[in-house]
Protein backbone atom coordinates (compact mmCIF):
# COMPACT_ATOMS: atom_id res chain seq x y z
CA UNK A 1 0.00 0.00 0.00
CA UNK A 2 1.25 3.37 -0.78
CA UNK A 3 1.69 5.96 1.93
CA UNK A 4 1.30 9.27 1.60
CA UNK A 5 4.22 11.57 3.57
CA UNK A 6 5.94 15.26 3.42
CA UNK A 7 9.62 15.76 2.69
CA UNK A 8 11.60 18.45 3.00
CA UNK A 9 12.90 19.09 -0.81
CA UNK A 10 15.76 21.09 0.97
CA UNK A 11 17.12 18.25 3.62
CA UNK A 12 15.13 15.22 2.95
CA UNK A 13 13.14 15.71 6.89
CA UNK A 14 10.60 13.62 6.61
CA UNK A 15 7.43 14.68 8.15
CA UNK A 16 3.64 13.42 9.37
CA UNK A 17 1.98 16.46 8.22
CA UNK A 18 2.67 19.01 5.74
CA UNK A 19 4.48 22.20 7.09
CA UNK A 20 5.24 25.43 6.18
CA UNK A 21 8.58 25.86 7.09
CA UNK A 22 10.67 23.24 7.36
CA UNK A 23 11.41 21.84 10.86
CA UNK A 24 14.80 20.34 10.48
CA UNK A 25 16.42 23.28 8.36
CA UNK A 26 13.91 25.98 8.18
CA UNK A 27 13.60 26.14 4.66
CA UNK A 28 10.56 27.78 3.67
CA UNK A 29 7.69 26.25 1.33
CA UNK A 30 10.39 23.11 0.75
CA UNK A 31 7.78 20.09 2.07
CA UNK A 32 6.15 18.98 -0.88
CA UNK A 33 3.62 15.26 -0.51
CA UNK A 34 4.95 12.44 -1.78
CA UNK A 35 3.70 9.27 -2.26
CA UNK A 36 6.09 6.35 -1.54
CA UNK A 37 6.02 2.60 -1.47
CA UNK A 38 6.17 0.97 1.85
CA UNK A 39 9.35 -0.57 1.99
CA UNK A 40 9.68 -4.03 2.54
CA UNK A 41 11.12 -4.08 6.13
CA UNK A 42 12.44 -7.85 7.36
CA UNK A 43 9.62 -8.60 10.22
CA UNK A 44 11.42 -11.00 11.94
CA UNK A 45 15.03 -11.08 13.28
CA UNK A 46 17.68 -12.07 10.16
CA UNK A 47 20.39 -14.76 11.02
CA UNK A 48 23.40 -13.88 12.72
CA UNK A 49 26.11 -12.71 9.70
CA UNK A 50 30.19 -13.61 10.14
CA UNK A 51 32.22 -10.97 10.77
CA UNK A 52 35.90 -10.25 10.38
CA UNK A 53 38.52 -9.46 12.19
CA UNK A 54 40.45 -5.91 10.93
CA UNK A 55 43.84 -7.57 10.25
CA UNK A 56 41.94 -10.10 8.22
CA UNK A 57 40.46 -7.94 6.12
CA UNK A 58 42.54 -8.58 2.39
CA UNK A 59 43.86 -5.41 1.38
CA UNK A 60 44.35 -6.17 -2.19
CA UNK A 61 46.14 -3.45 -3.72
CA UNK A 62 46.20 0.78 -3.48
CA UNK A 63 43.53 1.88 -4.80
CA UNK A 64 43.98 2.52 -8.88
CA UNK A 65 43.47 6.27 -10.06
CA UNK A 66 42.78 7.48 -13.38
CA UNK A 67 44.65 10.87 -13.73
CA UNK A 68 42.81 13.68 -15.26
CA UNK A 69 45.41 15.13 -16.38
CA UNK A 70 44.65 18.67 -15.31
CA UNK A 71 46.79 18.97 -12.59
CA UNK A 72 44.66 21.15 -10.76
CA UNK A 73 41.59 19.08 -10.58
CA UNK A 74 43.48 16.32 -9.62
CA UNK A 75 45.26 17.56 -6.63
CA UNK A 76 41.27 18.26 -5.39
CA UNK A 77 40.91 14.41 -6.11
CA UNK A 78 43.75 13.42 -4.28
CA UNK A 79 45.60 12.58 -6.95
CA UNK A 80 43.01 11.46 -9.60
CA UNK A 81 39.88 9.54 -9.98
CA UNK A 82 39.51 6.51 -7.84
CA UNK A 83 37.94 3.49 -9.89
CA UNK A 84 34.56 2.71 -8.48
CA UNK A 85 34.02 5.96 -6.39
CA UNK A 86 31.30 8.72 -6.39
CA UNK A 87 32.47 12.10 -7.26
CA UNK A 88 29.77 15.39 -6.59
CA UNK A 89 30.48 18.48 -8.20
CA UNK A 90 28.79 21.06 -7.04
CA UNK A 91 28.58 25.03 -8.03
CA UNK A 92 26.01 27.94 -9.09
CA UNK A 93 24.86 27.62 -12.66
CA UNK A 94 27.29 29.02 -15.10
CA UNK A 95 30.30 28.83 -12.90
CA UNK A 96 32.00 25.92 -15.02
CA UNK A 97 31.15 22.48 -13.96
CA UNK A 98 30.23 21.76 -17.21
CA UNK A 99 32.91 23.05 -18.80
CA UNK A 100 35.95 21.99 -16.58
CA UNK A 101 34.16 18.34 -16.95
CA UNK A 102 34.31 17.85 -20.62
CA UNK A 103 37.41 19.13 -20.61
CA UNK A 104 38.58 16.27 -18.02
CA UNK A 105 36.13 14.05 -19.89
CA UNK A 106 38.33 14.71 -23.00
CA UNK A 107 41.51 13.81 -21.04
CA UNK A 108 40.41 10.64 -19.25
CA UNK A 109 38.94 9.37 -23.32
CA UNK A 110 42.42 10.44 -24.66
CA UNK A 111 44.58 8.86 -21.88
CA UNK A 112 42.68 6.16 -19.99
CA UNK A 113 39.95 4.87 -22.81
CA UNK A 114 36.31 4.93 -23.36
CA UNK A 115 34.45 7.78 -21.55
CA UNK A 116 30.95 8.40 -21.14
CA UNK A 117 29.27 11.57 -20.87
CA UNK A 118 25.44 12.13 -20.01
CA UNK A 119 23.91 15.05 -20.64
CA UNK A 120 20.69 15.82 -19.41
CA UNK A 121 20.44 19.71 -19.53
CA UNK A 122 22.13 20.12 -23.39
CA UNK A 123 21.67 17.89 -26.49
CA UNK A 124 24.67 16.24 -27.51
CA UNK A 125 25.14 19.07 -30.52
CA UNK A 126 25.72 21.58 -28.01
CA UNK A 127 27.90 19.82 -26.51
CA UNK A 128 29.80 18.51 -28.88
CA UNK A 129 30.32 22.13 -30.22
CA UNK A 130 31.23 23.38 -27.05
CA UNK A 131 33.79 20.67 -26.99
CA UNK A 132 35.00 22.11 -30.41
CA UNK A 133 35.59 25.36 -29.39
CA UNK A 134 37.47 24.44 -25.92
CA UNK A 135 39.33 21.49 -28.04
CA UNK A 136 37.86 18.61 -25.58
CA UNK A 137 37.71 16.07 -27.92
CA UNK A 138 38.66 12.53 -28.40
CA UNK A 139 37.05 9.27 -30.32
CA UNK A 140 36.73 7.30 -27.32
CA UNK A 141 34.75 9.95 -25.62
CA UNK A 142 31.05 8.98 -26.00
CA UNK A 143 28.19 11.41 -25.64
CA UNK A 144 24.68 10.46 -24.57
CA UNK A 145 21.71 12.80 -24.31
CA UNK A 146 19.42 10.78 -21.78
CA UNK A 147 17.38 11.93 -18.68
CA UNK A 148 16.02 8.08 -18.00
CA UNK A 149 18.48 6.51 -15.21
CA UNK A 150 17.04 2.98 -16.52
CA UNK A 151 18.22 3.52 -19.95
CA UNK A 152 21.47 5.21 -18.41
CA UNK A 153 22.15 2.05 -16.25
CA UNK A 154 21.61 -0.48 -19.01
CA UNK A 155 23.56 1.98 -21.45
CA UNK A 156 26.79 1.85 -18.93
CA UNK A 157 26.22 -1.59 -18.40
CA UNK A 158 26.55 -2.81 -22.28
CA UNK A 159 29.41 0.68 -23.32
CA UNK A 160 31.55 -0.73 -19.59
CA UNK A 161 33.54 2.74 -19.75
CA UNK A 162 35.98 3.80 -17.43
CA UNK A 163 34.48 6.84 -16.13
CA UNK A 164 31.07 8.51 -16.57
CA UNK A 165 30.28 11.83 -16.37
CA UNK A 166 26.21 12.30 -15.32
CA UNK A 167 25.45 16.34 -16.22
CA UNK A 168 23.41 16.64 -13.87
CA UNK A 169 21.99 14.52 -11.49
CA UNK A 170 18.97 16.91 -10.96
CA UNK A 171 17.73 16.03 -14.59
CA UNK A 172 17.95 12.66 -14.07
CA UNK A 173 14.31 10.83 -13.54
CA UNK A 174 13.58 6.81 -12.49
CA UNK A 175 10.47 6.07 -13.82
CA UNK A 176 9.61 3.84 -11.12
CA UNK A 177 8.94 6.91 -8.70
CA UNK A 178 6.14 9.36 -9.82
CA UNK A 179 7.92 12.34 -8.15
CA UNK A 180 8.80 15.26 -10.48
CA UNK A 181 12.85 15.85 -11.59
CA UNK A 182 15.01 17.33 -9.15
CA UNK A 183 12.85 16.17 -5.71
CA UNK A 184 14.97 14.45 -2.94
CA UNK A 185 13.25 11.01 -3.24
CA UNK A 186 14.40 11.17 -7.61
CA UNK A 187 17.63 12.71 -6.99
CA UNK A 188 18.09 10.40 -4.05
CA UNK A 189 16.83 6.76 -5.90
CA UNK A 190 18.96 8.19 -9.25
CA UNK A 191 22.61 8.68 -7.73
CA UNK A 192 21.88 5.77 -5.28
CA UNK A 193 21.27 3.22 -8.73
CA UNK A 194 23.98 5.26 -10.32
CA UNK A 195 26.52 4.76 -6.92
CA UNK A 196 26.07 1.28 -6.65
CA UNK A 197 26.60 0.88 -10.61
CA UNK A 198 29.76 2.32 -10.01
CA UNK A 199 31.14 0.30 -7.41
CA UNK A 200 29.87 -3.26 -9.14
CA UNK A 201 31.25 -2.24 -12.55
CA UNK A 202 34.24 -0.19 -11.49
CA UNK A 203 34.17 3.10 -13.27
CA UNK A 204 34.73 6.18 -11.69
CA UNK A 205 31.36 8.31 -11.13
CA UNK A 206 31.13 12.15 -11.34
CA UNK A 207 27.67 13.58 -10.67
CA UNK A 208 26.84 17.45 -11.21
CA UNK A 209 24.63 19.06 -8.65
CA UNK A 210 22.94 22.45 -9.29
CA UNK A 211 23.47 25.07 -6.22
CA UNK A 212 20.63 27.31 -4.61
CA UNK A 213 21.53 30.65 -4.53
CA UNK A 214 22.36 30.64 -0.82
CA UNK A 215 25.24 27.76 -1.98
CA UNK A 216 23.99 24.55 -0.57
CA UNK A 217 22.80 22.09 -2.94
CA UNK A 218 19.85 22.08 -4.35
CA UNK A 219 17.60 19.10 -2.86
CA UNK A 220 20.22 16.91 -2.11
CA UNK A 221 21.86 17.32 1.22
CA UNK A 222 21.65 13.68 1.37
CA UNK A 223 24.15 13.12 -1.54
CA UNK A 224 27.15 14.50 -0.17
CA UNK A 225 26.63 11.01 2.19
CA UNK A 226 26.15 9.14 -0.50
CA UNK A 227 29.37 9.95 -2.37
CA UNK A 228 33.08 9.50 -1.69
CA UNK A 229 34.10 13.06 -2.42
CA UNK A 230 31.66 16.15 -2.71
CA UNK A 231 33.93 19.21 -4.59
CA UNK A 232 32.44 22.69 -5.19
CA UNK A 233 32.84 25.61 -7.28
CA UNK A 234 33.49 28.54 -5.57
CA UNK A 235 33.93 32.16 -6.85
CA UNK A 236 31.44 34.15 -8.88
CA UNK A 237 31.12 34.76 -12.30
CA UNK A 238 32.21 38.30 -12.20
CA UNK A 239 35.69 36.71 -11.80
CA UNK A 240 37.77 34.92 -14.16
CA UNK A 241 39.23 32.61 -11.55
CA UNK A 242 37.23 29.72 -10.32
CA UNK A 243 38.32 27.40 -6.98
CA UNK A 244 37.30 24.39 -6.64
CA UNK A 245 37.25 23.34 -3.49
CA UNK A 246 37.30 19.58 -1.67
CA UNK A 247 34.77 19.69 1.01
CA UNK A 248 34.77 16.02 1.35
CA UNK A 249 36.98 13.11 0.09
CA UNK A 250 37.06 9.84 1.63
CA UNK A 251 40.56 9.49 -0.79
CA UNK A 252 42.62 12.53 -0.26
CA UNK A 253 42.81 15.81 2.22
CA UNK A 254 39.82 17.21 2.61
CA UNK A 255 40.08 21.51 2.09
CA UNK A 256 42.30 20.97 -1.10
CA UNK A 257 42.13 23.84 -3.51
CA UNK A 258 42.38 23.95 -7.41
CA UNK A 259 42.47 27.48 -8.84
CA UNK A 260 41.67 27.53 -12.53
CA UNK A 261 40.82 30.74 -14.65
CA UNK A 262 37.77 31.08 -17.34
CA UNK A 263 39.07 31.90 -20.92
CA UNK A 264 37.62 31.70 -23.77
CA UNK A 265 38.98 28.36 -24.39
CA UNK A 266 37.39 26.79 -21.21
CA UNK A 267 39.11 26.68 -18.02
CA UNK A 268 43.09 26.00 -17.09
CA UNK A 269 44.41 25.21 -14.04
CA UNK A 270 46.68 27.77 -12.71
CA UNK A 271 49.70 26.60 -10.28
CA UNK A 272 50.85 29.69 -9.01
CA UNK A 273 47.93 31.24 -7.50
CA UNK A 274 49.21 33.59 -5.09
CA UNK A 275 50.88 35.95 -7.55
CA UNK A 276 47.41 35.87 -9.47
CA UNK A 277 45.57 36.86 -6.15
CA UNK A 278 48.02 39.56 -5.44
CA UNK A 279 48.18 40.73 -9.03
CA UNK A 280 46.17 43.92 -9.00
CA UNK A 281 47.29 44.78 -5.51
CA UNK A 282 48.32 48.35 -4.50
CA UNK A 283 51.34 48.03 -2.39
CA UNK A 284 51.68 51.19 0.26
CA UNK A 285 47.98 51.58 0.74
CA UNK A 286 46.73 51.88 3.56
CA UNK A 287 43.80 48.87 4.62
CA UNK A 288 45.62 45.92 2.66
CA UNK A 289 47.21 43.38 4.18
CA UNK A 290 49.15 40.22 2.52
CA UNK A 291 47.78 37.26 4.40
CA UNK A 292 49.56 33.73 4.09
CA UNK A 293 47.22 31.08 4.76
CA UNK A 294 46.88 27.08 3.70
CA UNK A 295 44.11 25.97 1.64
CA UNK A 296 43.88 22.20 1.78
CA UNK A 297 47.63 21.44 1.95
CA UNK A 298 48.94 24.30 -0.01
CA UNK A 299 49.86 27.31 0.74
CA UNK A 300 48.56 30.88 -0.56
CA UNK A 301 48.83 34.76 -0.65
CA UNK A 302 45.58 36.65 -0.89
CA UNK A 303 44.92 40.46 -0.20
CA UNK A 304 42.57 41.01 2.81
CA UNK A 305 41.42 44.46 2.46
CA UNK A 306 39.84 46.74 4.97
CA UNK A 307 37.58 49.97 5.15
CA UNK A 308 36.59 51.90 8.18
CA UNK A 309 34.54 54.57 7.82
CA UNK A 310 32.36 56.77 10.68
CA UNK A 311 28.97 55.12 10.79
CA UNK A 312 25.29 56.45 9.78
CA UNK A 313 24.02 54.39 11.52
CA UNK A 314 22.42 53.36 15.01
CA UNK A 315 24.46 50.43 15.49
CA UNK A 316 27.73 50.57 12.80
CA UNK A 317 28.19 47.86 10.20
CA UNK A 318 30.18 44.83 9.88
CA UNK A 319 30.42 43.53 5.99
CA UNK A 320 33.12 40.98 5.34
CA UNK A 321 33.32 39.30 1.59
CA UNK A 322 35.71 36.41 1.36
CA UNK A 323 35.85 36.05 5.81
CA UNK A 324 32.84 35.10 8.04
CA UNK A 325 31.13 38.04 8.99
CA UNK A 326 30.54 36.92 12.48
CA UNK A 327 34.06 36.72 13.09
CA UNK A 328 34.92 39.83 11.72
CA UNK A 329 31.94 41.10 14.18
CA UNK A 330 33.96 39.07 16.98
CA UNK A 331 37.01 40.54 15.86
CA UNK A 332 36.36 44.27 15.94
CA UNK A 333 35.21 43.84 19.45
CA UNK A 334 38.56 42.73 20.74
CA UNK A 335 39.93 45.76 18.90
CA UNK A 336 37.80 47.72 20.74
CA UNK A 337 38.08 46.33 24.06
CA UNK A 338 41.58 44.96 23.97
CA UNK A 339 43.06 48.06 22.81
CA UNK A 340 40.69 50.73 22.84
CA UNK A 341 40.41 51.23 19.37
CA UNK A 342 37.10 53.27 19.20
CA UNK A 343 35.01 51.54 16.31
CA UNK A 344 31.82 51.93 17.88
CA UNK A 345 31.18 54.54 15.96
CA UNK A 346 32.61 53.40 12.55
CA UNK A 347 31.42 50.92 10.07
CA UNK A 348 33.87 48.12 9.04
CA UNK A 349 34.32 46.47 5.96
CA UNK A 350 36.80 43.73 4.92
CA UNK A 351 36.84 41.75 1.45
CA UNK A 352 39.38 39.30 0.06
CA UNK A 353 40.63 40.45 -3.04
CA UNK A 354 40.47 38.01 -6.23
CA UNK A 355 36.86 36.65 -4.84
CA UNK A 356 38.99 33.84 -2.61
CA UNK A 357 37.24 32.31 0.73
CA UNK A 358 39.07 32.15 3.59
CA UNK A 359 37.89 29.98 6.27
CA UNK A 360 40.95 29.24 8.54
CA UNK A 361 41.20 31.18 11.69
CA UNK A 362 45.12 32.42 10.77
CA UNK A 363 43.20 35.00 9.04
CA UNK A 364 42.63 36.76 12.32
CA UNK A 365 45.79 38.78 12.25
CA UNK A 366 45.76 39.81 8.60
CA UNK A 367 42.36 41.47 9.25
CA UNK A 368 42.61 43.34 12.29
CA UNK A 369 46.50 44.66 10.90
CA UNK A 370 44.11 45.68 7.92
CA UNK A 371 41.43 47.23 9.71
CA UNK A 372 44.20 49.26 12.13
CA UNK A 373 45.68 50.26 9.10
CA UNK A 374 42.64 51.30 7.50
CA UNK A 375 41.43 53.22 10.94
CA UNK A 376 45.25 55.27 11.47
CA UNK A 377 45.24 55.30 7.34
CA UNK A 378 48.64 54.24 7.90
CA UNK A 379 50.22 51.21 5.39
CA UNK A 380 52.00 48.31 6.54
CA UNK A 381 55.59 47.53 5.02
CA UNK A 382 54.91 46.51 1.30
CA UNK A 383 57.47 43.35 1.95
CA UNK A 384 55.05 42.36 4.88
CA UNK A 385 52.60 39.19 4.63
CA UNK A 386 50.48 38.15 7.86
CA UNK A 387 48.93 35.03 9.70
CA UNK A 388 48.34 34.13 13.12
CA UNK A 389 44.84 33.31 14.85
CA UNK A 390 43.80 36.06 17.72
CA UNK A 391 41.93 34.95 20.54
CA UNK A 392 38.94 36.92 22.66
CA UNK A 393 41.69 38.33 25.31
CA UNK A 394 43.55 39.76 22.57
CA UNK A 395 46.33 36.76 22.54
CA UNK A 396 47.97 35.49 19.67
CA UNK A 397 47.73 31.90 19.52
CA UNK A 398 50.20 29.34 17.08
CA UNK A 399 48.69 28.63 13.63
CA UNK A 400 49.93 25.18 11.83
CA UNK A 401 52.41 24.94 9.00
CA UNK A 402 54.13 28.24 9.65
CA UNK A 403 57.17 26.92 7.21
CA UNK A 404 54.92 26.64 4.41
CA UNK A 405 53.17 29.89 4.51
CA UNK A 406 56.59 31.49 4.92
CA UNK A 407 58.28 29.32 2.64
CA UNK A 408 55.51 30.47 -0.16
CA UNK A 409 56.24 34.21 0.90
CA UNK A 410 59.66 33.96 0.34
CA UNK A 411 59.00 32.55 -2.80
CA UNK A 412 57.22 36.14 -4.18
CA UNK A 413 59.84 37.98 -2.39
CA UNK A 414 57.88 39.34 0.97
CA UNK A 415 61.38 39.69 3.52
CA UNK A 416 58.74 40.44 6.39
CA UNK A 417 56.67 38.28 8.20
CA UNK A 418 54.63 38.70 11.27
CA UNK A 419 53.48 36.31 13.23
CA UNK A 420 52.37 35.11 17.10
CA UNK A 421 55.42 34.63 18.92
CA UNK A 422 54.39 30.77 19.83
CA UNK A 423 55.26 29.61 16.37
CA UNK A 424 58.81 31.46 15.98
CA UNK A 425 60.07 28.13 17.37
CA UNK A 426 59.17 25.98 14.77
CA UNK A 427 60.05 28.17 11.94
CA UNK A 428 63.62 28.58 13.10
CA UNK A 429 63.96 24.93 13.68
CA UNK A 430 63.40 24.73 10.03
CA UNK A 431 66.14 25.91 7.54
CA UNK A 432 63.75 29.25 6.86
CA UNK A 433 65.32 31.65 8.83
CA UNK A 434 67.84 33.22 7.04
CA UNK A 435 69.55 36.58 7.57
CA UNK A 436 67.55 38.21 4.78
CA UNK A 437 64.08 36.90 6.54
CA UNK A 438 62.80 39.68 8.86
CA UNK A 439 60.81 37.86 11.64
CA UNK A 440 58.55 40.34 13.82
CA UNK A 441 56.39 37.87 16.48
CA UNK A 442 54.51 38.88 19.12
CA UNK A 443 52.25 37.51 21.96
CA UNK A 444 49.23 39.82 22.03
CA UNK A 445 47.41 41.96 19.62
CA UNK A 446 48.41 45.33 21.39
CA UNK A 447 52.23 44.06 21.05
CA UNK A 448 51.96 43.37 17.27
CA UNK A 449 49.93 46.92 16.67
CA UNK A 450 52.64 48.53 17.84
CA UNK A 451 55.65 46.79 16.41
CA UNK A 452 53.78 46.73 13.02
CA UNK A 453 53.14 50.23 13.30
CA UNK A 454 56.02 51.38 14.20
CA UNK A 455 58.32 49.87 11.81
CA UNK A 456 56.23 51.19 8.98
CA UNK A 457 56.62 54.37 9.51
P1 LIG B 1 29.07 26.02 -17.91
O1 LIG B 1 30.34 25.26 -17.89
O2 LIG B 1 28.02 25.55 -18.83
O3 LIG B 1 28.55 26.17 -16.44
P2 LIG B 1 27.68 25.16 -15.54
O4 LIG B 1 27.72 23.83 -16.18
O5 LIG B 1 28.38 25.22 -14.20
O6 LIG B 1 26.33 25.74 -15.44
O7 LIG B 1 29.30 27.55 -18.30
C1 LIG B 1 30.30 28.30 -17.99
C2 LIG B 1 30.19 29.74 -18.33
O8 LIG B 1 31.49 30.05 -18.78
C3 LIG B 1 29.25 30.19 -19.41
O9 LIG B 1 28.55 31.32 -18.94
C4 LIG B 1 30.11 30.60 -20.55
C5 LIG B 1 31.47 30.70 -20.01
N1 LIG B 1 32.50 30.07 -20.85
C6 LIG B 1 33.63 30.77 -21.16
O10 LIG B 1 33.82 31.91 -20.75
N2 LIG B 1 34.60 30.19 -21.95
C7 LIG B 1 34.45 28.92 -22.44
O11 LIG B 1 35.34 28.43 -23.14
C8 LIG B 1 33.25 28.21 -22.10
C9 LIG B 1 33.02 26.82 -22.60
C10 LIG B 1 32.32 28.81 -21.31
MG1 LIG C 1 26.13 22.79 -17.04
Amino acid sequence: MAKTHYVCQNCAAELGKWAGQCPECGAWNSISEQQQPLPARATSASSALDVTPITAVQNGQREQRYSTHIEELDRVLGGGLVTGSAVLMGGSPGIGKSTLLLQAAAKLAAHSGNTLYITGEESAEQVALRGQRIKASDQQLQLLACCELEAMIATIARQKPCAVIMDSIQTTVSNRLSSAPGTVSQVRDCASALIQQAKQLGHALILVGHVTKDGALAGPRVLEHMVDAVLYFEGDRGHAHRIVRAVKNRFGPAGEIGVFEMSDRGLHGIRDASRLFLAERHADTSGSVVLACIEGTRPLLVEVQALVAKTVYATPKRSAVGVDVNRVSMLTAVLERRIGIPLAAHDVYINVAGGAKIIEPAADLAILLAVLSAFYDRPLPVDGAVFGEVGLTGELRAVAQPEARVKEMQQLNFRRVLLPQANVQRLQESSLVTPGLHVQAARSLAEMARLAFTTAS
